[in-house]
């Protein structure tokens, strides 16, 4: 590759139209700059996309699920089940709240929970399960809910890669009691920070409300524009204070106009992945589920040069670190889909375990490799990634 032909292309770039940048100019003239009206046009309209009767703002994926755990009743001695491959956070909250995780495997072919190792984890403890849509791939979750109401348990949907993402038709986060969105950079729709809680059941969704706003049985919006807006409201619960601000929700609420073109694009780049590296038989590329729309919050690949086996993984995983190498050279970045969490040293101390506990999340750890994947990406960009890879050999 001649330096005059090298393009660089990062593994995610954010994408905003001069609309959506002028959109946080909004709240900043008119001086409301936290959880106001702007949050409340946000939330209305992620229900209308999602589907999800109530839709609740907060600053992050993390305290979308602890607050989801919290409200639910989750706490000290409580254990979930959380797949052993998904970003930390996940089981972060678990410990947050007291509780204990238990780690389940993934299935390789999808790099989401294994249901049927899931069912076995289940003890008289065991309060929740945390089924992580990862990338943008729905989790098998007829056969989970199904467990879940078996025994009784909680389903809090790690859904923040799940924009767009479709089960049987229905949007992500309400399948389970609440979903819990990430409005991260690396993820379709951006606030720089924040997330979404979306639920079906009323009463949570009160619940939910006061708890990320201090406790309060009214929102500073509710109280202003009620009869009385200088008296106080009421605290029913030692809450906390995770509101997002006027100034996100703008800039989340100017993206969603475009959310289904957003999202179109973004199949349209995986579509263009999928046709050219089929015949690679040493990369596979994400896994297409009989009635399941990926959303494509990233394009996860298993680098598969040889047979993904226990003995393997480590030869495999040196040698993708070496194409790595010579990706970033070339100036085309990658990434690790995401991490084994049990193979982190907070986790591995703690729970004593091995990366042979979890023999697929452990693969997916040292074998996985996500191409860049964003709306906004030109053409020119994609064919350079393509033909760079096309040409690599194994
Ligand atoms: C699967 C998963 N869960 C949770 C999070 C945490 O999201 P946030 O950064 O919004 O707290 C992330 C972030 O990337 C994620 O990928």
């Amino acid at each position: 590759m001649s330096e005059q032909n090298k393009m660089n292309v990062p593994i995610a770039r954010t994408s905003l139209t001069e609309t959506e940048i002028q959109s946080v100019l909004g709240p900043l003239r008119s001086g409301w700059l936290v959880q106001g009206p702007k949050v409340r046009e946000f939330e209305e309209k992620w229900s209308v996309f999602t589907g999800a009767p109530h839709s609740i703002a907060v600053t992050s994926c993390t305290t979308a699920l602890h607050l989801s755990l919290a409200a639910l009743g989750f706490g000290p001695g409580d254990e979930a089940i959380v797949p052993a491959f998904t970003w930390i956070a996940t089981a972060n909250v678990v410990e947050h709240l007291g509780g204990k995780v238990v780690f389940c495997d993934i299935d390789l072919k999808t790099f989401n929970l294994d249901v049927v190792q899931a069912e076995k984890k289940i003890t008289n403890r065991t309060k929740a399960i945390l089924p992580v849509h990862l990338f943008g791939l729905a989790a098998d979750m007829d056969p989970l809910t199904q467990i879940a109401r078996q025994h009784g348990l909680w389903v809090v949907e790690d859904a923040a890669c799940g924009f767009g993402s479709r089960y049987h038709g229905k949007h992500v986060g309400i399948l389970g009691h609440t979903g819990c969105f990430s409005f991260h950079p690396r993820k379709a729709i951006t606030t720089g920070e924040g997330g979404m809680i979306t639920t079906c059941d009323e009463s949570l969704a009160e619940k939910l409300r006061r708890l990320r706003d201090h406790g309060a049985a009214m929102t500073d919006l509710q109280r202003h524009l009620g009869a009385r807006p200088y008296l106080l409201a009421d605290h029913p619960y030692a809450g906390y204070n995770q509101r997002m601000t006027d100034i996100q929700a703008a800039l989340g609420s100017a993206q969603m106009d475009r959310a289904d073109a957003i999202i179109r694009e973004r199949q349209n780049l995986a579509m263009g992945y999928d046709q050219a590296f089929s015949h690679l038989t040493w990369l596979r590329t994400p896994a297409h589920m009989e009635g399941l729309e990926h959303g494509y919050q990233s394009y996860p690949c298993l680098f598969q040069p040889e047979p993904v086996t226990l003995e393997s993984i480590p030869r495999i995983n040196q040698a993708r670190n070496g194409w790595m190498d010579r990706l970033q050279q070339a100036g085309i970045s990658t990434r690790p889909a995401t991490h084994a969490v049990h193979m982190l040293s907070f986790y591995r101390e703690k729970y004593g375990l091995k990366q042979e506990d979890f023999p697929n999340a452990w693969a997916a750890n040292d074998c996985s490799i996500s191409l860049p994947l964003f709306h906004g990406m030109t053409n020119e960009e994609q064919n350079y990634i393509i033909q760079t890879i096309q040409n690599s050999c194994f």
